[in-house]
């Protein structure tokens, strides 16, 4: 299995500090924040990994990560021109995953506790042309994409709703992702949100909608670094998970 890491977007939330820096260089501890995605995919045997960045610090990517030797990977890159949503992200991935591949996708800026091996595994075995999503109880599911399950199928997602105002479980979808080389042909039929972005939540519904979206829930902490309070709780999470 292959692993692709979503690094692009702008990290307006995350303003003055990137307009210096892209987001997930940030320092989370005492490594970018990237390192930790890596990591996670390194531990569940995915060494074949494409990083998607944007144009900000592309060359602070290849200084800092190189070949990918160093942190037991091999590294390709590919450059997202201008921050026009997840979907259009991951959509740069076809050709680096090959038809009939399966493989893990991690929004950059998602850092988590949990070992990607057991659900990686669940995936291997779920049939050609169906998903897995990774989900986490939180707090205010307000900022993020919300499932919704099956009624007579729990093992199911019927739908997910993307930054609900009347959330209608507490559970987030986190970005850990995973899809096999079918999910392009769904990117080409969904089009841009109110935002004038590729939503991954509309692909997901699409699988969704066909009974085809499994999940599994985190059991350890999982965050995004995408705002400064945020930044902050991660960087005491991850505490001791790079040497
Ligand atoms: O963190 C989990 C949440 O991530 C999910 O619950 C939501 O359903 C999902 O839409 C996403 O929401 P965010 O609003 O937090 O996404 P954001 O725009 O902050 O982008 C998250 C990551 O995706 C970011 O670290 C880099 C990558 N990205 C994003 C955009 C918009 C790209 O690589 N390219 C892009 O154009």
């Amino acid at each position: 299995m292959k692993g692709v890491i979503l690094a692009g977007g702008t990290g307006t939330r995350l303003y003055p500090l990137t307009r210096l820096i892209n987001k997930h260089l940030l320092p989370v501890g005492s490594h970018p924040m990237v390192c930790y995605g890596i990591e996670r995919l390194r531990q569940a045997g995915i060494t074949e990994v494409l990083m998607v960045i944007g144009k900000q610090s592309s060359g602070l990517y290849t200084n800092f990560l190189g070949s990918g030797e160093n942190f037991g990977v091999k590294l390709t890159y590919r450059v997202q021109e201008s921050a026009g949503g997840i979907a259009e992200a991951l959509e740069l991935a076809d050709g680096f995953i090959h038809p009939g591949e399966k493989f893990v996708v991690l929004l950059g800026d998602n850092l988590f506790l949990d070992d990607l091996t057991p659900y990686a595994e669940k995936f291997r075995l779920q049939p050609a042309g169906t998903a897995r999503v990774l989900l986490k109880p939180v707090k205010d599911p307000r900022r993020y994409g919300v499932p919704v399950f099956h009624s007579d199928r729990p093992e199911l997602i019927a739908y997910i709703e993307e930054k609900p105002k009347s959330p209608k479980s507490n559970y987030s979808v986190t970005g850990i992702y995973m899809y096999d080389s079918e999910v392009f042909g769904l990117i080409q039929g969904i089009t841009r949100s109110a935002r004038g972005e590729l939503e991954i939540t509309d692909v997901n519904n699409l699988y969704a909608a066909d009974g085809k979206l499994e999940y599994d829930v985190l059991q350890l902490w999982w965050g995004d670094a995408g705002t400064f309070e945020s930044l902050q709780e991660a960087a005491i999470h991850m505490k001791g998970v790079l040497p």
